[in-house]
């Protein structure tokens, strides 16, 4: 605050508390006359009279207490003009103490479940609950609240893994992030004619129906085109997030003409970093979590 902005201020308030106290001070030293005490002023609205009488005491000294009030908040307080306060409170020194207790509260809890590797930590309810509010808090709007995905985000609950399932490689992928990138092929297998034959092999990849001729056809295609990335088998390839195409699990949906866009198209799929969010100790709670939600089912394996 400038200090004109400061002065005026000032002269608000104690203009203010004066007339405040002026106000009470000059209504207790009029003197009702006892002729006309508890009469009627003439004052009258809708059947209510106004009598002559004196303030309540009670009143008059609830009135002295605020005025009281008020001189020594603005003592105690920031709010005088550019006059801290005694005190020296601040709303900002407020929320650093409050963050720094918080902090030496949950501080060496965060810090003793870094310690202990992922695995360990399954069968601690209470570490994977806060992994959970974290990812309820963050990962949910993108993996679905039951992190069951959707289309274009994958599903964290199956053992079907673009980049690996194991607790390293689910750090790697929240701290870092992943850049899923398939670049557009329609121009290099052929065109439409190209598109239809691939896809067609891709869908009897997973025992899909298609069209045989066209599938053969296909599988030459893929075989020098696709499978540098997407393997011979089709199998995928987790090194560089390359998806199985033979379980009949689908990111980017599985109908033909869904296959066929991916080809014309291409694909670019974010996870966003969180290196800059998190700390390490918060990644490897939500990191715990979303390891948990697959590896229960089978006894931590
Ligand atoms: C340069 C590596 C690369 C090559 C070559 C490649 N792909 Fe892909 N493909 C990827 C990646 C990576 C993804 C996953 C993108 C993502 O993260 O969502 C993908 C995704 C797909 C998908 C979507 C799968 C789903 O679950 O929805 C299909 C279908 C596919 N590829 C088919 C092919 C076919 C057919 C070819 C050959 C014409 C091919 N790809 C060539 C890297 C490649
Ligand atoms: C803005 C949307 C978004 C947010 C927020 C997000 N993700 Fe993702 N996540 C994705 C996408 C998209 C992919 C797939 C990337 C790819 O295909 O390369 C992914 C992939 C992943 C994978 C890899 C899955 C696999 O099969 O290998 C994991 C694990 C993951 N996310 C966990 C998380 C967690 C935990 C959080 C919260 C801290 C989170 N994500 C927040 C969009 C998001």
């Amino acid at each position: 605050m400038s200090t004109g902005w400061s002065v005026y201020v000032i002269a608000l308030i104690v203009l203010n508390i004066a007339g405040c106290a002026w106000l009470l001070l000059a209504n207790r030293s009029v003197q009702i006359d006892p002729r006309e005490k508890g009469q009627s002023t003439g004052h009258d609205f809708d059947g209510i009279e106004e009598l002559n009488n004196p303030l309540p005491a009670w009143w008059t000294w609830l009135f002295v207490m605020t005025i009281v009030f008020a001189v020594i908040y603005f003592i105690l307080y920031p709010g005088f003009g550019n006059f801290p306060g005694v005190l020296g409170w601040t709303s900002a020194g407020q929320h650093e103490a409050e963050v720094a207790r918080a902090e030496a509260a949950y501080g060496p809890i965060f810090a003793r479940y870094f310690k202990t590797p992922i695995p360990e930590l399954l069968d601690d309810e209470r570490a994977i609950d806060m992994g959970g509010r974290i990812f309820a808090q963050r990962c949910s709007t993108c993996h679905g609240s039951d992190a069951r995905g959707g289309r274009n985000y994958p599903n964290l609950t199956d053992d079907d893994w673009l980049y690996g399932g194991d607790p390293e490689t689910i750090v790697k992928t929240i701290t870092y992030g992943r850049n899923g990138m398939m670049p557009p092929f329609a121009a290099v297998i052929g065109g439409d004619e190209g598109v239809k034959d691939v896809t067609e092999y891709v869908l009897s990849l997973s025992g899909r129906e298609h069209d045989a001729e066209r599938a053969e056809r296909g599988r030459q295609t893929f075989v020098t085109v696709c499978s540098a990335c997407h393997m011979p088998t089709g199998t995928g390839n987790q090194a560089i997030g390359s998806p199985n195409l033979t379980d009949d699990i689908w990111l980017h949906g599985g109908r033909r003409e869904d296959i066929e866009r991916a080809l014309k198209n291409g694909i670019t799929s974010q996870m966003p970093a969180h290196v800059d969010m998190y700390t390490p100790e918060q990644i490897h709670l939500v990191a715990a979590y979303v390891y948990s939600l697959s590896a229960k089912k089978h006894g931590g394996g």
